[in-house]
């Protein structure tokens, strides 16, 4: 056994999920079609495609996910038998608004999370609560076209003050944007589309669209912070940012040039969220790439109004780039200006494994954005085996765990980062937000369903749903 720190008192220990990952029921109780409805199955190394609206003879995983939404009080009960104290789920906005531009919510909608609300609380599980995760009602990218319009930035407030007011006694931790920033890789169109609703053409400036879109989201959420501690002043209203750190790959000055260049365009977000103003290098790169872009000045006293409470981040991996030769700009363009880290190990998604990565990261936020941390997702995407006894040996995941929660104690108890929280990714297998897979696994907790959604959907427990209690038990001293 690896000895860790203890954790403070009231530390939140949990688990992570978002709605369309793992509720299923994708049609049912008045829920309209989101974004993740037409996205269909891929597999490692195959994208997934998005089609024009549900088609027939297609494959949507996000239809039945893991079944949450029929089976989650049997789902609640293991989460408290591993002791946590928090589970941090998502609203799935088309359960409230169906198509995201009505002006009355569907109460059906509403129920189903004071019901699994209630449920988590009696067992002494407090939820945290992501608004928008990669979960866009599909009508307002079809009819506005996402968050290139301005006119979302209304949906998106209404839709956040109707949970906020329901929900005001049940919930304390929010988040607006779940991974706000994971839009920045030109080449991938799923991103753009998970996070902002947008739909490019082959001769779109896709740039300048993403950068335009993420303003709306950000004055979006400036507006919905301001509406939450209005009705109440105890919410803590978090952003969410997927935290992989860039390093440079040597010494070269053009190799950290670039690094820091690359955390400007990747982290510029959470300066917005968390300082309330753009980098003073933004507006020059802007006016050097003629992106004309509507920011107004009201906008930006919006930013300056509703700065978020805490910084809820995502670790997983970090990223190495070098620069160029001879070039003053350093303009790193994701993905292609990545290399290989050769002093790490991969997934088998190639993710590279760093846990030294999460303490440097968080030393580097807390520097920057001066803000109580919570790391609302870690975690290890895995095949795993299940034995003929139901068993799974999943050391592999407990040994990414150990390492990587080592590495957040030693930044809170050596660094002195200030810390809320620890909630793994995917505490339950669910599906795969990039590939749409089942086989890509996360969870402490087995679910017996494959990528076509045959199986029982019957849960049991892996190997590291014992070592993750054993952790909680002892606050993070026994890794
Ligand atoms: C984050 C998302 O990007 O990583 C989650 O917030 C996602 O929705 C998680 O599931 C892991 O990624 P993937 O693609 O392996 O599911």
């Amino acid at each position: 056994m690896t000895k860790g720190y203890k954790m403070p008192k009231g530390f939140l220990w949990g688990g992570a999920v978002a709605a369309h990952q793992l509720e299923g029921g994708w049609d049912v109780d008045g829920k309209g079609v989101s974004i993740a409805d037409v996205m269909t199955a891929g597999r490692n190394g195959v994208p997934r495609k998005v089609t024009d609206g549900v088609k027939e003879g297609e494959i949507y995983p996000n239809h039945w996910g893991n079944d949450f939404y029929h089976r989650y009080p049997e789902d609640d009960k293991l989460f408290a038998e591993m002791g946590f104290k928090c589970f941090r789920t998502s609203i799935a906005w088309t359960r409230i608004f169906p198509n995201g531009d009505e002006t009355a919510p569907n109460e059906a909608g509403l129920k189903f999370y004071d019901d699994l609300f209630d449920d988590l609380l009696s067992h002494g599980i407090q939820p945290v609560v992501t608004l928008s995760h990669f979960e866009i009602p599909y009508h307002l990218v079809k009819v506005y076209g996402g968050f290139s319009n301005r006119k979302m930035i209304d949906f998106f407030v209404r839709f956040a003050t109707v949970v906020f007011d329901r929900y005001k006694d049940k919930v304390k931790y929010w988040m607006t944007f779940n991974e706000i920033n994971n839009q920045t890789a030109w080449s991938d169109p799923h991103p753009l589309l998970q996070n902002s609703g947008l739909q490019l053409g082959a001769d779109d400036n896709w740039e300048q669209a993403m950068y335009q879109a993420a303003h709306y989201e950000l004055v979006a959420s400036a507006l919905a912070v301001q509406a939450g501690h209005a009705i109440n002043p105890d919410f803590q209203i978090g952003c969410m940012v997927a935290m992989c750190p860039i390093y440079p790959l040597t010494a070269k000055p053009a190799d950290v040039m670039m690094a820091e260049r690359a955390m400007q365009k990747r982290y510029w977000f959470g300066d917005v969220h968390c300082l309330g103003e753009y980098p003073k290098w933004l507006p020059k790169y802007f006016e050097r790439k003629g992106f004309d872009m509507d920011i107004t000045a009201a906008d930006l006293a919006t930013l300056k109004a509703g700065t978020v409470d805490y910084v809820g981040f995502s670790y997983y991996m970090s990223f190495v780039t070098k620069g160029r030769d001879g070039d003053q700009e350093y303009d790193f363009k994701e993905p292609d200006d990545f290399v290989e880290n050769p002093y790490v190990e991969k997934s088998d998604w190639g993710w590279q494994i760093d846990p030294t990565g999460l303490r440097y990261a968080m030393n580097w936020m807390q520097d920057r954005w001066h803000l109580p941390q919570f790391i609302v997702e870690n975690g290890f995407g895995a095949y795993d085996k299940k034995e003929a006894d139901g068993s799974v040996h999943d050391d592999y995941r407990i040994s990414y765990f150990r390492d990587h929660i080592l590495a957040m104690e030693e930044a809170v108890a050596l660094d002195g980062v200030n810390l809320i929280g620890y909630t793994p990714w995917g505490c339950i297998d669910l599906v795969s937000a990039s590939t749409g897979e089942m086989a890509k696994r996360y969870g402490f907790i087995y679910v017996d369903a494959d990528d076509n959604g045959h199986g029982s959907f019957d849960r049991s427990k892996k190997d590291s749903f014992d070592w993750f209690q054993q952790v909680i038990a002892s606050d993070g001293e026994d890794l």
